[in-house]
């Protein structure tokens, strides 16, 4: 099933919706009818369109099924196979980032939804990749730790998904759980053949804090591996930009804002501007509101980090365009007005449009 658009781009028929007569059936042929989804565009000239299998955005996809099954599979190939299956999984993230790394990190916002602890996982693991580039770390410690942010609730998966609709405190039981899940997982890892020790270190500290307040142990400053910090930074950067089932994601910007003042100095400024040099006031996938009244998605960052690339994707009246516009976010009529949550926008838009990856290019 799918959205029914017309030439003109403009939302006919919702998915799900029923065509109850043959009336209703004439009028849409008559205005033509156009399926507008995240799936590559077949080209308008009849050709058949090349399919990128390496794009960033298949190659994020595939993780997440993937990660799922190695990580909840209790069969015993798992057992064998588990460590050099999640260094794959981790050697894809790594390709998907340095083919394009503004694409990648838009999956956080834009990527399918689906189990939540998976996704958040790779979320996780796409922001220490990039801060990790950033920071000039090997690419063999980069592995290890996106292998740890992939696997740093593998003790508490259930659990996870579970926390995320409830917006109740946690039960004693559950604090319990909680507090125990990095030497669990460390333990859980140790059976899977994981022997890699900054693997191993980064899931047992990514709770640690630096006033020494963290658990399971309460580490203080510098004992704690940098991996683990980042790893723990970004949790928590993820975990507010995607929001609970019950309350709104934040934007990038306030995300960042919340993750360093919730810091209270225990994160250095210098950690701090590369998060934001790296992931950009407006995390890319963000959509906006502009202040003609379009809705609009950042796709890169600009020249200068307050004015991102933007293309909007519906008309002043909230009508879907045909295909993706480029607006100057520093032209006073363009500027950005209001970041608008994912939950809130009801037109669809194609990943591979936006990103370049199709026959339409968007043009600037
Ligand atoms: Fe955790």
């Amino acid at each position: 099933m799918w959205d029914v658009y017309d030439s003109k781009g403009v939302l006919l028929l919702h998915k799900g919706y029923v065509i109850e007569t043959d009336k209703q059936l004439d009028i849409l042929l008559a205005r033509g009818i156009f399926h507008i989804s995240d799936t590559m565009p077949e080209p308008d000239t009849g050709k058949p369109i090349h399919r990128e299998e390496s794009s960033p955005f298949q190659l994020i996809d595939q993780i997440y099924p993937r990660l799922e099954k190695w990580i909840c599979s209790s069969l015993p190939e798992t057992e064998k196979e588990f460590p050099s299956k999640i260094m794959g999984l981790c050697s894809s993230l790594q390709r998907a980032c340095a083919q394009d790394a503004e694409a990648t990190l838009s999956t956080i916002v834009l990527g399918p939804a689906g189990r939540y602890s998976i996704k958040h996982s790779v979320d996780v693991a796409i922001v220490c990749e990039l801060i990790g580039q950033a920071l000039k770390m090997s690419v063999d410690e980069r592995l290890s730790m996106i292998a740890a942010a992939m696997t740093e609730n593998i003790a508490m998966t259930e659990l996870s998904d579970i926390l995320y609709s409830q917006a109740a405190p946690l039960s004693d039981e559950q604090r319990e759980f909680v507090h125990a899940h990095p030497a669990s997982g460390v333990e859980r890892l140790k059976a899977l053949g994981v022997n890699d020790p900054l693997w191993l270190s980064a899931v047992l500290s990514h709770h640690q804090s630096s006033d020494g307040r963290g658990y399971p142990n309460g580490v203080k400053g510098e004992s704690i591996p940098v991996s683990a910090r980042l790893i723990a930074i970004s949790d928590l950067f993820c975990a507010k930009v995607s929001g609970r089932s019950y309350r709104q994601p934040l934007s990038s910007h306030q995300a960042m804002q919340f993750v360093f003042s919730a810091g209270e100095g225990q994160i250095d400024a210098d950690i701090a501007e590369l998060f934001v040099k790296t992931l950009g006031i407006y995390l890319p996938g963000t959509f906006v509101c502009l202040t003609n009244s379009q809705i609009a998605v950042v796709t890169r960052r600009g020249e200068k980090i307050q004015f991102p690339i933007v293309y909007a994707v519906t008309g002043r009246d909230g009508m879907p365009l045909p295909g993706p516009v480029y607006r100057d976010t520093s032209h006073p009529d363009c500027g950005i007005a209001r970041v608008i949550p994912a939950s809130e926008v009801t037109v669809k838009v194609n990943r591979y449009q936006l990103w370049g990856y199709s026959d339409f290019n968007p043009r600037r």
